[in-house]
């Protein structure tokens, strides 16, 4: 089901000031869940079709692109990043929730889409810019993952970066160095070559970190639009401009141009934008936000935003010779422009390899199917601990264990070891996620687990699961059991609000021998649950709460939760240590909250 989401598009009005106003309404966000820093183009020769993509950080697959055609409805149709072979250095990077694929600029010129990009590794000291690898993919078949090309490295020292074709052919690379300037040089995108030295074109308007840079040609300026103040409460987006493409820039004097900074909106943190086109000639922007509240500005880590950084949609009005004027970020955009279609889900690409962005999975591992595109896994996987449908156990995928567990050696790092996890965004406010675990014969020595997690990066994690443990107060042998643990570790928080539960219950005997249903469910804008209950062929099973989260334990840093299944022998007995098989892979969205809930209680800790 997709969840319906526009009021009424494209209503006309008459009123006695203006003569005829288009009058549209679509809801924010606009591609929900783990979606940040966004990049969108508009291809008039591909069909009137908009192409976005996102930083993706740790996943692999990883830059998924999606298109659209009516600006509201998403299709996953590739990933740009899709072989380990195009990034070895992704299975190795430690600090897990803020190394990884940075902010993409995505763009199309001449029959091929480019994407810039940056592997980053933060565990580097700040002054060793080999921390950052940044590097070109390019397709003429953006449909097709695999023609995703290998990365062609360019030597850049920061992040962020950003093609711009001039109009006497020239490229130029614009991208943001030591969280203080912006730089620019001529690039050959073919060879990664700098052809010129990198100029400081721009300092921003005084506030931490300008980045994220993109320069727009219009009416004689160049126009060079930033985000600055930083990822979370202070971030923002601001323009300047000048006739020559290296400066100086002068700033707009209206800026920021986009920002939630102080507001009460819901949305907080909106900045990060890219401006485009469509083919009525209207402008808009995509940004990125979190669903947080007014708490927000004043205790970012402790607010309720646990599915993270997501993509907003913006109208701009960009008047000849004029600063471009945003629409501010709400959940419900209403205003005088027109979406490029009536928004339906028929009118995104028939080509592609992924679904909806906010389809519910109904995922079975038929026979001779290869894993859906929107399902990812942390860092590079070991492929042989997954098989869809292996001789003897069709419509199920087995998961042969990895030694390490979700929170690897030190919630940091797997130092290039897998883990055998495979995992989805949660995509909407409330929603429900269950699979189906088999543990009998299987799973035999003390540790082994198979389970279901809600997982915001390694350190912070909520899992249920069926582990073989040895009952307290006993010497053995080990029995089946309902296992919740998590931990909550950012080091953004004082360790005294550091969280870690551990607790187990037999088995229940109805579920001896049977497969067991794991769920985690978002009751509310709070809580999320973790149930157990029979698995198999039966429907609608009741299952029992064993455990609860606050979304507040959830926090993220750059990302946002995903909701997935693993399998792990904590540490002993070596890689696929045993094999189990999983089935039946349901994720169901219940509701979208787009403004913030009359009832939302304070945010505590306890
Ligand atoms: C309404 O949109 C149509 C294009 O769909 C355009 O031709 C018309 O000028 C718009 N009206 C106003 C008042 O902007
Ligand atoms: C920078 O990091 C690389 C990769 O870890 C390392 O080989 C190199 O020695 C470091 N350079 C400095 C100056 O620390
Ligand atoms: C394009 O313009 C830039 C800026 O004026 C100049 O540096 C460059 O040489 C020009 N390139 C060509 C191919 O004329
Ligand atoms: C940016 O700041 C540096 C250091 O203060 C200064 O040298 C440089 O001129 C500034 N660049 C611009 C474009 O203002
Ligand atoms: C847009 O947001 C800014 C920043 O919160 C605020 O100052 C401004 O009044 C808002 N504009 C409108 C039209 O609501
Ligand atoms: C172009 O897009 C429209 C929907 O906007 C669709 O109906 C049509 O089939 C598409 N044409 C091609 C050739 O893909
Ligand atoms: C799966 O593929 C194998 C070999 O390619 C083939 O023999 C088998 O019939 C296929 N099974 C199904 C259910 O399509
Ligand atoms: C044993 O007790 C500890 C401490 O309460 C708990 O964390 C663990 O989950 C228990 N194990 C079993 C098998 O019940
Ligand atoms: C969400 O559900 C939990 C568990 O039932 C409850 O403790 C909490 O008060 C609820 N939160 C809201 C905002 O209703
Ligand atoms: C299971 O629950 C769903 C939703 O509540 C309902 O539509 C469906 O009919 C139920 N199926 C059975 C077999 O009870
Ligand atoms: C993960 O595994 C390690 C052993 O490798 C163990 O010490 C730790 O308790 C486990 N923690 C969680 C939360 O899975």
């Amino acid at each position: 089901m997709h969840l319906p989401r526009v009021l009424a598009a494209a209503a006309a009005l008459i009123s006695s000031t203006v003569l005829a106003q288009n009058v549209s309404t679509y809801h924010n966000p606009i591609i929900t869940g783990f979606h940040p820093d966004p990049t969108c183009t508009f291809v008039a020769e591909l069909n009137n079709t908009f192409f976005c993509t996102f930083s993706s950080f740790l996943t692999f697959p990883g830059l998924p692109i999606y298109a659209s055609r009516d600006l509201i409805n998403w299709k996953l149709i590739s990933n740009g990043l899709n072989r380990a072979e195009q990034l070895p250095a992704l299975g190795l990077l430690p600090r897990g929730s803020t190394s990884g694929i940075y902010a993409p600029t995505l763009r199309y010129r001449d029959g091929k889409f480019y994407i810039l990009t940056t592997l980053a590794n933060q565990a580097l000291y700040g002054t060793n810019y080999t921390r950052f690898d940044n590097f070109i993919l390019t397709t003429t078949n953006i449909y097709q993952s695999s023609h995703w090309s290998d990365p062609v490295r360019f030597d850049f020292p920061g992040i962020d970066p950003s093609p711009f074709w001039d109009d006497n052919g020239t490229t130029y690379m614009t991208g943001s160095y030591n969280g203080i300037e912006i730089l620019q040089a001529p690039i050959d995108l073919d060879t990664g070559e700098l052809l010129g030295p990198l100029v400081d074109i721009w300092n921003g308007t005084g506030l931490p970190s300008p980045e994220a840079p993109h320069i727009y040609k219009k009416d004689g300026w160049y126009y060079l639009l930033t985000a600055e103040g930083g990822t979370r409460e202070r971030h923002r987006s601001n323009v300047a401009r000048s006739k020559n493409i290296f400066g100086p820039y002068e700033g707009d004097p209206a800026n920021p141009v986009l920002s939630t900074y102080l507001s009460p909106s819901y949305f907080q943190a909106v900045g990060h934008s890219d401006i485009f086109t469509d083919a009525l000639g209207q402008y808009w922007a995509i940004a990125l936000a979190v669903r947080a509240g007014y708490s927000y500005n004043f205790d970012p880590y402790n607010s309720l935003f646990p599915m993270g950084r997501e993509a907003v949609l913006t109208p701009v009005k960009w008047a000849t010779g004029d600063w471009p004027r945003y629409q501010n970020v709400s959940g419900i955009m209403t205003g005088d422009f027109v979406l490029p279609q009536h928004p339906d889900p028929s009118t995104v690409p028939m080509e592609g390899e992924g679904v909806l962005s906010e389809s519910n999975d109904v995922i079975d591992f038929p026979p001779n199917s290869s894993l859906p595109s929107h399902l990812f896994h942390w860092r590079l996987p070991v492929t042989k601990n997954y098989a869809v449908s292996p001789p003897g156990h069709s419509n199920t995928l087995r998961l042969g264990s990895s030694v390490l567990n979700l929170t690897s050696f030190d919630a940091d790092s797997t130092r290039g070891a897998g883990q055998t996890f495979l995992a989805r965004r949660q995509a909407h406010s409330l929603f429900r996620f269950s699979v189906d675990v088999e543990y009998d014969g299987l799973l035999t020595r003390e540790g082994e687990e198979v389970g279901v997690t809600a997982l915001q990066d390694q350190a912070q994690h909520f899992d249920i699961s069926v582990a073989m443990l040895i009952p307290n107060g006993t010497d053995g042998p080990v029995q089946p059991h309902i296992r919740f643990r998590g931990i909550s570790t950012t080091s953004y928080r004082l360790p005294s609000r550091f969280k870690y539960v551990d607790e187990a219950w037999a088995l229940p005997d109805e579920l001896r021998g049977q497969q067991v249903r794991l769920q985690v469910e978002a009751v509310n804008t709070t809580h999320y649950a973790f149930s157990a209950g029979l698995g198999g062929a039966v429907v609608n099973n009741t299952l029992g709460v064993f455990g609860w989260a606050r979304g507040n334990y959830l926090v993220p840093y750059y990302s946002g939760v995903v909701v997935g299944a693993y399998a792990t022998s904590n540490g002993r007995y070596g890689e696929s240590a045993f094999e189990t098989y999983i089935s039946r892979w349901r994720y169901t969205g219940i509701e979208q909250v787009i403004e913030l809930p009359a009832d939302q209680q304070p945010i505590y800790w306890d």
